[in-house]
């Protein structure tokens, strides 16, 4: 059984060989899950497995057994809507064209989820593995700052 944004898949033998990637956007039509180079290399097929983020073109049905998966139409805020960390890639503007963006927020939110303060070095080291051809980078890195602030204020 794979978990997907809290519901539960039963899969069978035949799609255990099935790219994950191509079950979650063909079969279950979860087309926030972006595929730009479908060989491990540019971060935008990016998903939360068991709160680690991980490319989905490299793996297998069969990889994540028994594995919660968060894709970005998983991810909202406290109250259903908008996530901080959504609204702060708006805020900051780090969205362009938007196709790096599922796969930013969910690298972002795995560091967020370990590290509740993270150092601008720290949050560039997450995100190294997620290429952007519009931003720059630079306003990812202060919408991830921003992000850190709103959701983890009281701690601070
Ligand atoms: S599509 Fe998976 S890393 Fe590029
Ligand atoms: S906003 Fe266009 S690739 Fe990142």
């Amino acid at each position: 059984m794979i978990t997907v944004n809290g519901v539960n898949y039963e899969i069978p033998a035949e799609l255990h060989a099935r790219k994950l990637s191509d079950w979650l956007r063909e079969d279950l039509m979860l087309t926030g899950t972006k595929i730009g180079c479908d060989i491990g290399v540019c971060g935008s097929c990016t998903v939360l497995i068991n709160n680690e983020a991980r490319r989905s073109c490299k793996l297998k049905l069969k990889d994540v057994e028994a594995c919660e998966i968060v894709t970005i139409e998983g991810v909202s805020g406290p109250d259903g809507g908008i996530h901080p960390l959504q609204q702060a890639f708006m805020d900051a503007g780090a969205i362009q064209c938007g196709f790096c963006t599922p796969g930013m927020v969910l690298s972002a939110l795995a560091l967020l989820i370990k590290n509740h303060h993270p150092s601008r070095e720290e949050i560039r080291q997450a995100l190294k593995g997620n290429l952007c051809r519009c931003t720059g980078y630079q306003q990812i890195v202060d919408a991830v700052e921003l992000a850190a602030r709103t959701m983890y204020h009281n701690e601070i």
